[in-house]
């Protein structure tokens, strides 16, 4: 029994943002090689518009290729009705649906209001629900908001009240431009373990000043067992300015596995798909642990 729940969301989050989307036949490799790290959940896709995020285009043919391992769910990422037909029709497992306590932000995001993007949640989880899927829930900007600034903790347990009574069997929490430090981390995670329970609850951060980490160990102090990540710390959102990655998925294996929590992931695994996916950018993963790796091979070489 591991302690804590790796959520994988390179493939999907990390990969949106690129100018040059990665190629598919890349992409489908990558995430048939986070499947055999010992991961349980790996987001692969986002049905949303070709439109709004081109690196995303190719969500069908990536889940109707990539190969499916026994006991790892493989979440795509909705956020209308068409993009629920699309993830039904690929047999998705789970979909994951999303919101913000920012009107801005849901308008620069997905075009709606917070009610509307409320409505088409629900709608979503329903069908979903009936279909057989597991629906995951998302707010976004929790501790700040590009545009609307400080947010209100209360703003945020609210919304996951709402997203676990449409059926979510989680929500995760985004700090989706990586702004928030501890204090306010604890405040806003407290706030929402008071309205649904630590145990339906998920930390999604972005690293973007460097607080992921400490923010992590801020929740897993309250309790939480589910934390996103992103290998090498792949990522950011084309709807949050100056957002970087989430936190590397190896960097976050590295802390807890020094701190005897038990996650299942082989790092080494990750270490190699974190290069790989890089690679295909021309680029280095971003995360420390490559980093400190790489160092410590130049050394002895
Ligand atoms: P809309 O513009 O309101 O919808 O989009 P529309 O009905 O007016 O359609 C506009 C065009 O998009 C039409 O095409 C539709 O057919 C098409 P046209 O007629 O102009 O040729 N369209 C679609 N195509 C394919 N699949 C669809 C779809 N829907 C419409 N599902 C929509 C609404 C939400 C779809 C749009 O605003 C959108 O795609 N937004 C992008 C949302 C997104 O993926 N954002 C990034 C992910 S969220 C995130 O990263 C945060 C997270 O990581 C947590 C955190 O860090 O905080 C989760
Ligand atoms: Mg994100």
């Amino acid at each position: 029994m591991n302690d804590i729940l790796i959520y994988e969301v390179g493939a999907r989050d990390g990969l949106q943002n690129e100018a040059v989307p990665m190629d598919t036949q890349q992409k489908i490799k990558l995430i048939n090689m986070l499947s055999d790290t010992g991961l349980k959940k790996v987001e692969s896709a986002a049905f949303v518009s070709p439109k709004w995020v081109p690196a995303m285009a190719d969500s069908r043919e990536v889940m109707d290729s990539i190969f499916r391992k026994k006991g790892v769910n493989y979440p795509v990422l909705t956020m209308n009705m068409r993009g629920l037909e699309g993830a039904i029709s690929v047999e998705a497992d789970t979909v994951c649906i999303g919101t913000a306590p920012s009107e801005m932000f849901c308008k620069k995001n997905t075009n709606c209001t917070i009610e509307k993007s409320l409505e088409r949640a629900e709608n979503i989880a329903k069908i979903a629900i009936e279909a057989g899927m597991k629906v995951r829930g998302y707010v976004s900007c929790v501790i700040y908001c590009p545009y609307e600034k400080d947010i209100d903790p209360i703003l945020v347990a609210k919304m996951c009240a709402k997203l676990k009574k449409m059926g979510c069997y989680e929500v995760s929490l985004g700090d989706t431009l990586g702004i928030g430090t501890p204090t306010k981390t604890k405040k806003m995670f407290s706030s929402c373990v008071d309205a649904v329970g630590v145990d339906n609850l998920a930390v999604h951060f972005h690293d973007t000043y460097g607080q992921a980490l400490a923010n992590i160990l801020a929740c897993l102090d309250l309790g939480v067992k589910v934390i996103d990540t992103s290998v090498g710390g792949l990522g950011g959102c084309p709807y949050a300015p100056g957002a970087r990655g989430n936190v590397a998925t190896e960097d976050v294996l590295f802390m807890l596995n020094g701190m005897g929590l038990e996650t299942g992931v082989d790092i080494d695994k990750i270490c190699i798909a974190s290069e790989f996916a890089f690679k295909q950018f021309g680029r280095k993963p971003l995360s420390r642990v490559f980093q400190a790796l790489e160092a410590k091979k130049e050394k002895k070489s």
